[in-house]
């Protein structure tokens, strides 16, 4: 089923100038980039964003970690988008991700790990929102991997 995700190269992914070969992972898979923007996440940003981490021992460094500089924002729309994200990314602690990965290829601490992913439906609808205005999505355009599925 088609659906919608949050994704989001971190500051240390953009640091270190990963955010193309990030987003080609992304774009090779055949998903459909329907928003994309970069920006200095602010307190409010991250702190809705992380929201539900609020009280936890790595949460301030979380919170000082996403403020301090840019990150790159996208929606992602696609069958099952949500869940084949988050393997296409890998674990949460680099060591625990698959080979092949994003954070297994280009992270090695759990708090520094280049990308994040939504988790759910809802949390992806949430994220989506904070980031983005409706109208700053495109979704209205046709990929070359939809046109090829609509033509069988
Ligand atoms: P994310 O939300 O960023 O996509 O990552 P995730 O679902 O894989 O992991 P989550 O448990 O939601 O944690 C959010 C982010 O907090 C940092 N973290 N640090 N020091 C620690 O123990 C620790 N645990 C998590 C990471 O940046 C993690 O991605
Ligand atoms: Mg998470």
């Amino acid at each position: 089923m088609s659906e919608r995700t949050f994704i989001a190269i971190k500051p240390d992914g953009v640091k270190r100038n990963l955010v193309g070969r990030i987003i080609t992972k992304f774009e090779d898979k055949g998903y459909k980039i329907i928003g994309l923007k970069l920006l200095i996440p602010t307190m409010e940003h991250a702190e809705k964003h992380y929201f539900e981490h609020k009280g936890k021992p790595f949460y301030p460094r979380l919170i000082k970690y996403i403020t301090s500089g840019p990150i790159v924002a996208m929606v992602l729309e696609g069958d099952n988008v949500i869940a084949e994200s988050r393997r296409l990314m890998g674990a949460t602690k680099p060591e625990e991700a698959e080979a092949g990965t994003i954070r297994f290829e280009y992270a090695i601490a759990k708090e520094y790990n280049i990308i994040h992913g939504s988790d759910s439906p809802e949390s992806a609808e949430r994220e989506i929102a904070i980031y983005f205005k409706e109208e700053e999505l495109c979704s209205d355009w046709t990929t070359m991997l939809e046109s090829i599925m609509s033509d069988g």
